[in-house]
């Protein structure tokens, strides 16, 4: 009888788990972009003699050499990490989809809808941790032999700037700008020793992993560290290769770099199996990858700046639209180009703001104004959005660049999911009547669509009205103002709310701004201002201080989200804080460094200092000496002074304790009178009734899932009811008294599970993604404070994280993202950055090398550690 109950049970939570498992796929069949690449797999021959995954602890992720045809791109592993998908595709993509590009017949494969693997299946968490990607990793599949792959052309742009508008470079003598370097003493010999050797194992491990990738995936964007094999998630261009480029020259592996220069010279830009350039990524590895290696190499291998220019002419395509604003990622076949499109209305704030650098660099190499006009737009609209968010001084991690602002035209997007949703509009924007009900089934979702962008292209296809300069195809009607109103960036449409944090999805750019400024020899001062209005925000409302346990001040960057009011109760906006510490967060430090002496900001060292600290103390905190990815911390409720206090961290361990216990004696009460039901029908001597619930173990709700508003904990991390002592023996249903005493955990056995179960160090009240994926961030801001403040205690932290990266993520071939530092013996993802050889290896060496090679006085380092020639002064 149990057994049936509990079949039962089973039975209905399955129909109603396939059920929310159909209208997942269903309505995710939209976000994707909207083609790709068809999906014929030959990325990793692995040909293994021997099975890796047992002698590397390795877990696998997907089978290997298999077709990965329908594995979602894997994104979130790169600097604009946790991308939220638009949440309904359309709005950010193209002003219309062109019917030149429907799916030839190579490409109408129907996309298979991304089957996101159950939390439970351990190793899909490296990729799922976040439950959200980003599109800047995409692994593409060679398209079917025989299909000619198109070659981007350059063609006319709809939306030229007029030349007598173009921005320029600032013209001028360069200022001579603060000095950043301490003034290192000399050393010892002893010390030179020490040093050199600890130089000499950096460089060996860049070695070993240079060669790794070059035996195994020579001009392929990605090694597979375990497995061998390689990946192609960013156009397949070879990312590794050109990002390691100028390592090889500062290492001092000459002949390397020479060779390694030819195989750049093999690139084709022009073609890719990827059909959209992720302009980010693709502007921070490739273009700065270039530009580095020709800066740091003393301007002799002409062709690395040739193959600059060759990219850049490409990628300066993306910013062909009405206002200017770049297409996040672009399109680049002709049939698209040749069809004129608007920026996304959900960008994401990092990959619009960090393309200064880069193009200002190339523009002052080739004199070409049209690069450094390209960026300049974006700081000019920044600059005008920067004290007009919902937390002046910053901006939200996505904007509407569109440019757009609809007017009176029907919702360009699948309607709302929730309920909620449809509250929703921008105050002051009248909410644009819909004129049609929402489609409930996946054809009329087409159609629904279609019509919408049938009657979008025409409109929409006009261009701003962008000077009298150019006078494309006549307007159709109805005119571009009909439908738009001009307006600069701006909260994505319909939002009420927007999150803001210094980490994924901004990150990269605060931190060019310093950047653009000393590049561009401080003569032009925008930068500055950005700078110091957006840290004055900074300072006031995200830095904390966690509470940890030892006696050390150190400092987090939270994110907010701060809500617009219930306009029918009014009152201020409302902030809601997560306390968080992420990797790409610790940057910050090194950005906060750089700012204070640059610009004078004194306070601002000692913040980059604690900042920075906070970095070391989490990498301290685990098992393998490793900060995971994401984490949250408890807030100090003094900044001044913050004893650790057990008893609220406890508490903040089990938040919801009395609920908690309250829920699951409720349950148990329950079961106890549904027994007692049935022991007085088998007395009575009727049969019992089938339709009677009953209760399992597996009903009783764990607390911490129940409760807890964040879903992103992986499941294995939460104790699960059967990892739970007290609930060792349950009572068949006929044996459970009337009043059972209490089975719920009690509030110290539920907190002592979880500390035990999640592997929480002090002060971690939560690991939402216990990866570690090679990233440099917490080294960088290391190296930075050692060479801004000359302190050997960084040296010293530094040469522990080393050691323990080292022993965590070595394979046979080269080095591998980690899925857990909390664990003492963490499985490899097989998959290792290109940031690896590029960034975090090349900030091990410069820490310990001597200061002035790479001064910080003389280059300025991009986001992708590329080293750029500043101008002197
Ligand atoms: C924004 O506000 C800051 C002061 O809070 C000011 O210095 C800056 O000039 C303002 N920016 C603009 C574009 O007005
Ligand atoms: C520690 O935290 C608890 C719960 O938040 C609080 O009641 C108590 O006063 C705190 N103790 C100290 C010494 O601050
Ligand atoms: C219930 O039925 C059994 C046989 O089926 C019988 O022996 C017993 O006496 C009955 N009990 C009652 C309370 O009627």
């Amino acid at each position: 009888m149990l057994r049936l109950r509990r079949y039962r049970i089973f039975l209905i939570f399955s129909i109603i788990f396939i059920l929310a498992l159909f209208h997942f796929l269903r309505s995710r069949d939209w976000s994707p972009p909207p083609e790709r690449a068809p999906p014929v797999n030959v990325a990793a021959p692995p040909d293994s003699k021997e099975d890796p995954f047992l002698s590397h602890g390795f877990a696998p992720e997907s089978p290997v050499g298999k077709p990965k045809a329908e594995e979602e791109p894997s994104g979130a592993k790169d600097r604009v990490d946790h991308v939220e998908k638009p949440d309904l595709g359309l709005d950010s993509a193209p002003m219309m989809t062109p019917s030149k590009t429907t799916p030839t017949p190579a490409d109408s494969k129907p996309e298979k809808p991304s089957q996101k693997p159950s939390l439970g299946q351990s190793s899909g968490t490296f990729d799922e941790e976040f439950g959200i990607e980003g599109q800047g990793r995409l692994e593409v599949f060679l398209p079917d032999a025989g299909r000619p792959a198109p070659h981007w052309t350059k063609l006319p742009e709809h939306f030229p700037v007029p030349t007598g508008d173009l921005i320029r470079l600032p013209t001028g003598q360069p200022k001579a700008l603060p000095k950043l370097q301490a003034n290192f003493k000399d050393e010892s010999s002893t010390e030179k020793i020490q040093r050199t050797q600890k130089l000499s194992t950096i460089k060996e491990s860049f070695v070993h992993a240079w060669n790794g990738y070059k035996q195994s995936a020579m001009g392929h964007d990605e090694v597979r560290p375990v497995t061998g094999g390689y990946r192609d998630p960013f156009a397949g261009w070879g990312a590794t290769l050109v990002d390691a480029l100028d390592t090889l020259w500062i290492m001092d592996l000459k002949d390397e770099f020479s060779a390694a220069v030819d195989e750049v010279k093999k690139i084709d830009f022009t073609t890719s199996f990827r059909k959209d350039i992720p302009l980010f990524e693709t502007v921070i590895r490739y273009l700065g990858g270039l530009l580095g290696a020709y800066d740091i190499s003393g301007h002799k291998y002409r062709e690395l700046l040739d193959k600059a220019v060759e990219l850049a002419e490409i990628l300066i395509g993306a910013f062909d639209t009405p206002n200017r604003m770049p297409v996040t990622y672009y399109n680049w076949a002709p049939d698209y180009v040749s069809q004129p499109h608007r920026a996304g209305t959900r960008v994401v704030l990092a990959e619009l703001g960090s393309l200064s650098v880069e193009f200002t660099r190339l523009a002052q190499l080739t004199k070409e104004d049209k690069y450094y006009d390209a960026i300049a737009r974006i700081t000019n609209e920044l600059e005008k959005m920067q004290n007009n968010t919902r937390l002046p001084g910053m901006w939200p991690l996505q904007l509407d660049a569109s440019g757009c602002k609809k007017k009176g035209r029907p919702v360009n997007r699948l309607p709302p999911l929730k309920k909620e949703r449809e509250k929703e509009a921008v105050p002051g924007v009248p909410t644009p009547h819909v004129p049609h009900h929402p489609p409930t089934d996946i054809n009329s979702y087409k159609s629904y669509l279609k019509r919408d962008e049938l009657s979008g292209l025409a409109i929409d296809a006009q261009p701003a009205n962008y000077g009298e300069a150019t006078q494309p195809t006549p307007a159709p009607t109805p005119p571009l103002e009909a439908i738009c109103e001009e307006q600069g960036l701006a909260s994505p449409p319909y939002s009420t709310m927007d999150r803001f944090g210094l980490g994924g999805q901004s990150d990269s750019t605060y931190e060019y701004l310093p950047k653009e400024y000393m590049l561009l020899g401080g003569l032009n001062d925008q930068y500055r201002t950005l700078y110091e209005t957006a840290m004055d925000t900074v300072r006031k409302y995200l830095l904390f201080r966690p509470m940890i346990k030892e006696d050390r001040d150190v400092r987090f960057a939270a994110t907010v989200a701060v809500s617009d009011p219930d306009p029918e109760e009014g009152g201020e906006r409302s902030l809601d804080y997560q306390y968080e510490g992420t990797h790409l967060t610790c940057f910050a430090g090194g950005m906060f460094a750089v700012g204070a002496k640059l610009f004078g900001l004194d306070g601002d060292m000692d913040i980059a200092a604690k900042l920075t600290e906070g970095c070391v103390w989490a990498y301290e905190s685990t098992k393998t000496g490793i900060m995971p990815e994401h984490f949250e911390v408890l807030p100090c409720e003094d900044v001044n002074s913050c004893e650790w206090n057990e008893t609220r961290y406890r508490d903040a361990l089990d938040p919801y304790a009395g609920s908690r216990i309250q829920q699951t004696e409720a349950l148990y009460q329950r079961q106890g009178q549904l027994a007692q039901g049935n022991k007085e029908l088998k007395a009575s001597n009727k049969s019992v009734p089938s339709t009677l619930p009953s209760l399992s173990k597996r009903d009783i709700p764990p607390a911490g899932q129940l409760h807890e508003h964040n879903d992103q904990t992986p499941t294995k991390t939460t104790p699960k009811p059967e990892d739970r002592g007290s609930i060792k023996s349950i009572p068949s249903p006929s044996s459970i008294p009337l009043h059972p005493k209490p089975l719920a955990l009690s509030h110290d056995e539920y907190v002592d599970s979880r500390i035990k179960e999640e592997r929480l160090p002090p002060g971690f009240t939560k690991i939402s993604s216990r990866k570690y994926i090679l990233r440099p961030e917490a080294i960088e801001s290391v190296f930075i404070m050692f060479r801004l403040t000359g302190d050997n205690y960084w040296r010293e932290k530094g040469w522990e994280m080393f050691e323990a990266i080292s022993k965590a993520t070595r394979t046979e071939l080269a080095n591998s993202a980690i899925l857990d530092v909390t664990s003492a013996t963490p499985l490899f993802s097989n998959e290792m950055e290109s940031f690896w050889l590029a960034e975090t290896l090349k900030y091990f060496y410069l820490l310990f090398s001597d200061p002035s090679v790479v001064s910080l006085d003389e280059y300025v380092l991009n986001t992708e550690a590329h080293p750029l020639k500043r101008p002197s002064s």
